[in-house]
């Protein structure tokens, strides 16, 4: 059989052509990078394990109305998506202060933001996705004033859902990134969430402990990476009951 054309790889990605016009396939791999990639390792389980909790979170979405690019999950590394155009921006939310925001305000970690902030970065590694205003995101054309209102509007549920989602098994979103597509209907278009949503691109504080379970535990060295977010798995639900054969995550389907 032909391999698949590769239409994109990213550090923690690769899309491939799908089966349909319009469909890709999203696989993910078990690279982990933090600060631009200066720092790199491969992290087993990973890829897996945050296939199923984007598919896990997108479903959800989906199901609330919140439009995203998740069609289905076709196996343990691989969903199959929705093509879009992806607009150049991290979308960011933070309900705590964490990470580049405390460094740039000097506002302790931990410290609860008056609201949500969100805030947007300009997707270029050469650069180290600069955070950007909007003023710059309308004057360069990433995106128009119609488009900003939808995609703070999209960033505010997709808060909303996370936030509960995590609040129920005892762990505080602290702050978490999207990135947004656009597809075409006809002669409309629509602004969906895109790429994943998983411990690589939020930050997961357990409620009681503040134990970190996310990507800092492998930008920070607190620990194993991937315990931390089979940590997260498990209270979602995702992780089999009886697993400790030793060959790695496996899923309940
Ligand atoms: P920051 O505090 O480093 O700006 O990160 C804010 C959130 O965005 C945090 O949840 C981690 C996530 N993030 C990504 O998903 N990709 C990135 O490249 C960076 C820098 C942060």
């Amino acid at each position: 059989m032909a391999r698949r054309k590769k239409i994109y790889e990213g550090k923690a990605k690769i899309l491939f052509e799908g089966p349909e016009p319009g469909t890709l396939v999203q696989y993910f791999k078990d690279d982990a990078t933090a600060f631009n990639a200066e720092k790199r390792a491969t992290i087993e389980g990973k890829g897996v394990l945050n296939n199923r909790m984007s598919e896990h979170f997108m479903t959800g979405l989906n199901t609330i109305g919140v439009p995203t690019h998740f069609i289905k999950r076709l196996n343990m590394r691989e969903q199959l998506i929705k093509s879009v155009e992806i607009i150049p921006l991290e979308v960011i939310v933070r309900n705590v202060a964490a990470g580049s925001i405390s460094k740039r305000l000097g506002i302790e970690e931990g410290t609860p933001l008056p609201r949500p902030i969100v805030e947007f970065s300009y997707k270029d590694d050469a650069l180290g996705d600069p955070l950007v205003t909007e003023e710059y995101i309308i004057a360069f054309g990433w995106a128009s004033q119609q488009d900003l209102d939808d995609i703070v509007a999209l960033a505010l549920r997709v808060n909303d859902f996370m936030s509960g989602i995590m609040y129920g098994v005892g762990i505080r979103l602290v702050d978490f990134k999207i990135e947004v597509g656009r597809v075409y209907d006809g002669d409309y278009q629509r602004l969906i969430v895109a790429d994943e949503i998983s411990p690589d691109s939020c930050r997961l504080w357990d409620l009681k402990t503040g134990e970190k379970l996310d990507k800092d535990v492998f930008r920070r060295d607190l620990g194993n990476l991937a315990d931390a977010y089979t940590e997260v798995a498990n209270r979602l639900g995702l992780m089999p009951k009886n697993v400790g054969n030793g060959t790695g995550p496996t899923l309940v389907s």
